[in-house]
């Protein structure tokens, strides 16, 4: 999954990340006929596998462009009902952390939960329109942390759906 070959339908957001959380998940709380909200600086973007979620960036401040590390903060939530309200899971202001363990924390309440491990990979550099820094499918696995958010269905280090995030480079270079 490219998301520069799928752009965000329903944001006009230029850097951002992509994610479908889970596949499986999403296909389960559909098909008990619940609901997935979109809010905030979230959205909806088509890729092959079927639609994903996107967060656009709204910090890329505590992230180094010249280690690679530190966090991307994006922004925007997806909200999960089902059951009559029994199943009720929001998906809040993700954060990819980039270091020797690399996460994807959420915001839970007004806590910051790891959800998933990523399993990053150096991203790609386009140049043109001030550059593009690109992570492709980065493999993602679900944290014990989050294993009560999904009712302890999934056991720690179950698969999750892979991201890719997009990121302007004007937006993490240092301007001062
Ligand atoms: C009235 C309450 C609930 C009922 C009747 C219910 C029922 C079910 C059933 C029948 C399945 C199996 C679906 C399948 O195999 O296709 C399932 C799976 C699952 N349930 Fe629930 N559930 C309830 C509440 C919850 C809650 C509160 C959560 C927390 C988020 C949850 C999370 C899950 C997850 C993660 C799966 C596995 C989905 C997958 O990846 O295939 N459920 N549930």
């Amino acid at each position: 999954m490219r998301n520069d070959e799928h752009p965000p339908t329903s944001t006009g957001e230029t850097s951002g990340m992509v994610w479908r959380i889970r596949s499986s998940f999403i296909r389960y709380v559909t098909g008990s006929g619940g609901v997935i909200g979109i809010r905030g600086r979230a959205g909806t973007v088509k890729t092959p596998a079927g639609v994903a979620f996107y967060f656009g960036l709204d910090d890329a401040s505590g992230f180094d462009p010249m280690t690679l590390s530190g966090t991307l903060a994006f922004s925007g939530a997806v909200d999960f009902t089902a059951h009559g309200g029994m199943l009720s899971l929001s998906i809040v202001d993700p954060w990819i952390i980039f270091g020797e363990r690399s996460l994807i924390s959420v915001l839970f309440g007004d806590q910051r939960v790891p959800l998933a491990q990523v399993t990053a990979s150096p991203p790609t550099f386009s140049p043109g329109s001030g550059g593009v820094l690109e992570w492709s499918a980065l493999p993602t696995h679900l944290e014990a942390t989050a294993v009560p958010l999904f009712g302890d269905v999934y056991t720690a280090g179950v698969a999750m759906d892979p991201i890719s995030v997009r990121i302007e480079a004007s937006r993490v270079v240092a301007t001062d």
